[in-house]
């Protein structure tokens, strides 16, 4: 554990004393939520792999060492930057490259139906869209590395999996907080599924500084590096998944999950939602994320206010301490965002989401027409929005050559549905309770969803996790990405505001207090970690209900500022980050 925590706090700094648009090799850098995955994207950077590579080891190693959101059993998104291969160097004009995004999002199974979370009644049966066999998505992570492998990668498929193998059989120190989670979920589980659930078998005895093994896995991932993707979907582990969905004895607590299910599901290349914002292009995660057209929207926002109420801006400013009138001015975005985000956005390959509209100067030039700047405006005629809860987990990294790799993954819930796929040793995810499980009616975690968001076979549900590059004069002036549920969205927008307009180094950038406010509970503010009293006594005047949160994410970020790069993990978390050349 120490370690671990030693090592978060260090980052290292490399001047880029080259043009960052000529193709001369740059340093790596790296942003990783563990210290485990830290070592492996380094190593393959330095064994000569690029950033997918490192990308695709590191996200296979995270199954292992960071159980609670690395998966197998899950699913997530990536957005790349690859730069343009083709020397500019005669004209020194931007070498442009090109932004792809991989969607590879559990998806509803094929005998999943819109009211499949109700009992006769039409209520919804708590928890069993969170806990147990028919919580779970078809899963995508193993499809979607394999996929952007397939495409992009450049060493050996086999050997990006060597790292997790070994970590698999020979073990891992148990560090406080994954110890620590582990308890937390055995607690929360106990009482929420009417069956017994093998995640206390395989997970529930963590304990700190031991070494944790999994030969099951090991062997799974032997299989996948062996035969590739397919060993997931059509091959053994397809088949152990689906004997597992069938332990239960009733058929009320049967998984749905099929072989059918499993050779059916794909990973789809769409394209990332990009958006202009201070000479930028914020290149993000597009739907079935909410993720990039939030941040875009927030972002605009707060632009086009900031220019259209110069005076009443400044005057609100002057009169409260700097950071109640920031947090002020984001909850009065951030309602508007969420509101859309309940209403408009879902599975774009069953729903039509206006994309443009919704990120379009004209409208977001409407949208902020009811916001107050000293006061709090009225959230009853705006549509609600929606609450989540961890864990996930994100990771930045950009290769010599530049090109990009910024990835959010996760299993929804800390161990997902609490279900081990017994012989393969991984979890499934519980990403099931991302959907409305009952449109317009608030579920357990009192979240509140639209039509857009219902269930129906194969369809994707609605996420926050919005992995992010940010490109300035067509390269990567930033890669950065957390897990926290809805809490993903502001807390990225939140990192991009303080390293472009407050002029924060990457470090400070993630490890400022950041503030979440999501349209309902109505007028509540949440914030990490302390605000000042003064701050705190101003945003109550207003008329706030202010809540500490004890988890708002974990960043990782990595910057050009002022073309020096910088990396950084959040200190609410275990990351390592760090600059390094690879010569
Ligand atoms: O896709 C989503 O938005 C959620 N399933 C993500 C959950 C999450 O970020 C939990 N994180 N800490």
């Amino acid at each position: 554990m120490s370690l671990i925590k030693t090592s978060s706090t260090y980052i290292s700094v490399i001047s880029v004393w080259f043009l960052p648009w000529t193709v001369m090799a740059q340093p790596a850098a790296i942003a990783m939520p563990d210290i485990y995955s830290a070592q492996t994207a380094k190593q393959i950077l330095m064994q000569g792999g690029n950033a997918v590579d490192a990308a695709v080891a590191s996200a296979f190693v995270l199954a292992v060492t960071y159980p609670e959101a690395g998966n197998l059993g899950g699913g997530g998104f990536l957005t790349l930057f690859e730069p343009n291969k083709q020397s500019n160097n005669a004209t020194h004009e931007p070498n442009q490259g090109k932004s792809y995004f991989l969607d590879y999002r559990e998806k509803a199974p094929l005998a999943a139906f819109r009211d499949l979370y109700l009992d006769s009644n039409k209520a919804v049966v708590p928890y069993r869209s969170l806990v147990g066999y028919q919580a779970s998505g078809v899963p995508g992570t193993v499809r979607g590395m394999w996929k952007v492998h397939q495409r992009f990668g450049h060493l050996p498929w086999k050997r990006l999996l060597s790292s997790a193998i070994q970590l698999a059989k020979q073990g891992f120190v148990v560090s406080e907080p994954l110890a620590q989670r582990a308890i937390w979920y055995q607690q929360w589980i106990i009482d929420k599924s009417p069956i017994p659930l093998n995640y206390t078998a395989y997970f529930a005895d963590l304990k700190t500084n031991s070494i944790f093994k999994q030969p099951e896995l090991a062997k799974t991932l032997t299989l996948i590096a062996e035969q590739g993707a397919d060993a997931f979907y059509t091959g053994k582990i397809a088949q152990q998944i689906v004997k597992q969905m069938q332990k239960p004895e009733s058929m009320a607590d049967k998984g749905l999950i099929t072989l059918a299910d499993l050779k059916g599901y794909q990973a789809i290349w769409r394209q990332p939602v990009q958006g202009q914002w201070q000479g930028r292009t914020i290149v993000s995660a597009p739907p079935p994320s909410s993720g990039g057209i939030a941040i875009i929207q927030l972002l605009k926002m707060k632009s086009l206010l900031e220019e259209s109420h110069k005076p009443s801006w400044l005057k609100a400013e002057a009169n409260l301490p700097e950071q109640a009138f920031k947090a002020h001015v984001y909850a009065e975005l951030e309602k508007r965002v969420y509101a859309d985000r309940a209403f408009y956005l879902g599975d774009p390959d069953f729903i039509d989401v206006p994309i443009k509209q919704l990120i379009s100067e004209t409208y977001l030039t409407s949208r902020i027409k009811g916001v107050l700047l000293d006061n709090i405006s009225d959230t009853e005629s705006l549509k609600p929005g929606k609450l989540e809860s961890p864990e996930t987990t994100h990771f930045s990294i950009i290769d010599s050559q530049g090109m990009a790799v910024s990835n959010t993954y996760t299993l929804n819930m800390p161990f997902g549905s609490g279900v081990v796929i017994e012989g393969a040793g991984f979890l499934m995810n519980d990403e099931m309770d991302d959907f409305s499980t009952k449109p317009g009616v608030a579920n357990v975690f009192g979240v509140v969803g639209g039509k857009a968001n219902e269930i129906a076979p194969s369809k994707r549900m609605l996420s926050s996790m919005s992995p992010t590059i940010v490109l300035k004069g067509g390269q990567v002036e930033m890669v950065v990405g957390t897990p926290g549920g809805s809490t993903i969205i502001t807390s990225v927008f939140q990192a991009i505001v303080n390293v472009v307009e407050s002029g924060m180094s990457a470090q400070q950038a993630v490890d400022a207090p950041r503030v979440h406010h999501q349209l309902l509970p109505v007028n509540q503010i949440a914030y990490n970690p302390e605000l000042s009293d003064a701050t705190k006594a101003a945003l109550e005047l207003m008329g706030y209900h202010l809540k500490h949160n004890s988890y708002m994410g974990d960043v990782q970020l990595i910057a050009n500022i002022n073309g020096h790069w910088q990396a950084a993990s959040d200190k609410r978390g275990q990351g390592v980050s760090e600059v390094f050349s690879l010569d």
